[in-house]
């Protein structure tokens, strides 16, 4: 996809997920419907869903779409425990040379993943999407998914 590709493709992601937003404050409905919107809309994930914070220094799987996932990841470890514990969006191009990287999939090959972060700035969860493809995800990706993410924000409350 060609960085104007993705960008439409973000632009309709964004109006679908507002209406989403719409419907309920249930933080795990809104994930559910967040992960399959973004995954339909982001045809180079092979993986995309939310880990939450569900305890401290501790990542538990949430709403997703694609093959099973590894249920618990700490802080320490893995993309997206970088990602808990930096506060900062993790754009991985390999991540064979990301020390840590949790295999949940033997077949992704990048990966991205944005935290979600409460009005005070806690990470309450992770968004992660990983892809099949070498260096699927880029700045449009990371400049669009923070977007989204920021919207959905105020959904995803302690559960
Ligand atoms: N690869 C991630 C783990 C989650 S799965 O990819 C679904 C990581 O290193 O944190």
């Amino acid at each position: 996809m060609t960085n104007d590709e993705k960008r439409e493709a973000y632009r309709e992601l964004r109006l679908q997920v507002d209406g989403l937003a719409a419907v309920g404050a249930d933080p795990i409905a809104a994930m559910a419907n967040v992960a399959a919107a973004v995954h339909a809309a982001v045809p180079y994930s092979s993986w995309t869903g939310f880990y939450r914070v569900v305890a401290p220094g501790l990542l538990r799987v949430g709403p997703f779409q694609g093959p099973v996932a590894c249920v618990d990841i700490p802080f320490e470890r893995g993309v997206c425990g970088a990602a808990a514990r930096s506060g900062e969006t993790q754009v991985v191009a390999d991540v064979e040379a990301f020390e840590g990287h949790v295999a949940c999939d033997s077949a992704a090959r990048s990966e991205i993943v944005v935290p979600v972060k409460d009005a005070a700035g806690t990470v309450r969860a992770v968004l992660d999407l990983d892809s099949h493809s070498a260096a699927a995800f880029n700045d449009v990706d990371r400049e669009e998914l923070e977007k989204l993410v920021h919207r959905i924000a105020p959904t995803i409350t302690p559960v």
